[in-house]
């Protein structure tokens, strides 16, 4: 299949290519475009084949739902069995935004978009492009990151083409995204709503808002050994995985330093390739092996920004092994370190 890549203005789409894509997706086609999280693979939410075709585009197993992207907060209506009054709330306060809601869904929505479950994630997104696709398609699109299974999430569209192109119809380079980690996931059909997947959007925003909220107890890294089953399918998978070997080194900056200094050395000493993932302030404290800094600490949005891309840089340098600082914040930091985690498939070394 030809892929079509379209550059564009982030802004707004030019006329033809609107056409273009929307086209494609009331055909049943696939469209990968930007949000304000990472670029999502698009297809029709309503039309049994479209996730068919996401998730063999992506090599995805077919009991992962995948989340409704919609243009106007009324759409819940139709797409929805009920609306407890706190997601309303919760609308009201982050639409649009990375936040993605778990709810009971309609007749009019497939099983194979939901992966056979009887509840919906929909989610309002911010970026322009994503929201003028959505409005002017009529098509509520249904869209996972766009990224082969396992892979990191793409931030660019060069991502996106270096892992779908010649896969899907087209992609809608809209230049690098916003925030560069997924949407936060909050299950809000039962009483008091529950946190499937940290993102942008803290607990703690989320409480400010509809008073208590829960985080499943599956995600968090504490409870790793007891082998919990989590409640977004999705969570369970080994994701955002690069090809080195990742670990990550926690306790005090100094420490840390001083511990990927010396296993870098050993390795560099063995032969291998090795890439450090430092910050601004401690790009200079390593000397060895292929350093890149993923942004600063006074700003963690700039981490969440490179994670990604930092992950699919190592790959391409090909390095055998990768060692990182690690990030802990009540904010931020919880969603960083929860996908850093799962990459680094839990190997940690306490300093
Ligand atoms: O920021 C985002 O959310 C991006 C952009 C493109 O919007 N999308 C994204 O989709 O991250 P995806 O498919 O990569 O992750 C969706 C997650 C998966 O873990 C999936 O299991 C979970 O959402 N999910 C979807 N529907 C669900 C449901 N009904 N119940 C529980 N979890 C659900
Ligand atoms: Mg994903």
């Amino acid at each position: 299949m030809n892929t079509i890549i379209q550059k564009v203005n982030p802004e707004r789409l030019e006329r033809d290519t609107l056409k273009e894509a929307v086209n494609i997706l009331r055909n049943g086609g696939l469209v990968a475009f930007p949000t304000e999280t990472v670029y999502g693979l698009g297809g029709n939410a309503l039309e049994e084949t479209a996730a068919k075709k996401i998730y063999e585009a992506k090599g995805r197993p077919s009991d992962n739902p995948l989340i409704i992207h919609i243009g106007e907060k009324n759409a819940l209506e139709e797409l929805t069995e009920q609306v407890p009054p706190k997601a309303l709330q919760l609308a009201e306060a982050f639409w649009p935004g990375p936040l993605t809601m778990i709810l009971k869904k309609s007749k009019k929505v497939p099983f194979s978009t939901t992966g056979g479950l009887d509840t919906v994630a929909v989610r309002m997104p911010k970026h322009k492009i994503a929201l003028q696709l959505i409005k002017e398609s009529g098509v509520y699109i249904a869209a996972p990151s766009a990224n082969l299974s396992g892979r990191p999430s793409p931030t660019l569209a060069e991502h996106v083409a270096e892992d779908l192109g010649g896969r899907i119809d087209m992609i809608i380079d809209g230049g690098m995204v916003g925030l560069g980690l997924e949407s936060t996931i909050i299950d809000v059909t039962q009483e008091i709503p529950m946190i499937l997947r940290p993102g942008y959007i803290t607990q703690a925003m989320l409480e400010n808002v509809i008073g208590r909220v829960e985080v499943d107890k599956a995600i968090l890294k504490e409870n790793k050994e007891l082998h919990l089953r989590p409640k977004a399918p999705g969570m369970k998978y080994k994701h955002y995985a690069p090809k080195g070997d990742l670990t990550i080194f926690q306790g005090m900056s100094k420490q840390v330093i001083l511990a990927i200094n010396q296993r870098a050395a050993e390795k560099i000493k063995e032969g291998f390739r090795v890439g450090i993932i430092a910050t601004d302030e401690t790009i200079a404290c390593y000397p060895r092996g292929i350093v890149k800094s993923i942004g600063s600490r006074k700003d963690e949005s700039t981490i969440a920004r490179s994670l990604y891309s930092v992950l699919r840089e190592f790959d391409e340098l090909e390095v055998a092994y990768i060692y990182t600082e690690s990030f802990e914040s009540n904010q931020l930091g919880q969603a960083i370190m929860n996908r850093l985690l799962k990459a680094a498939g839990y190997a940690v070394v306490s300093v």
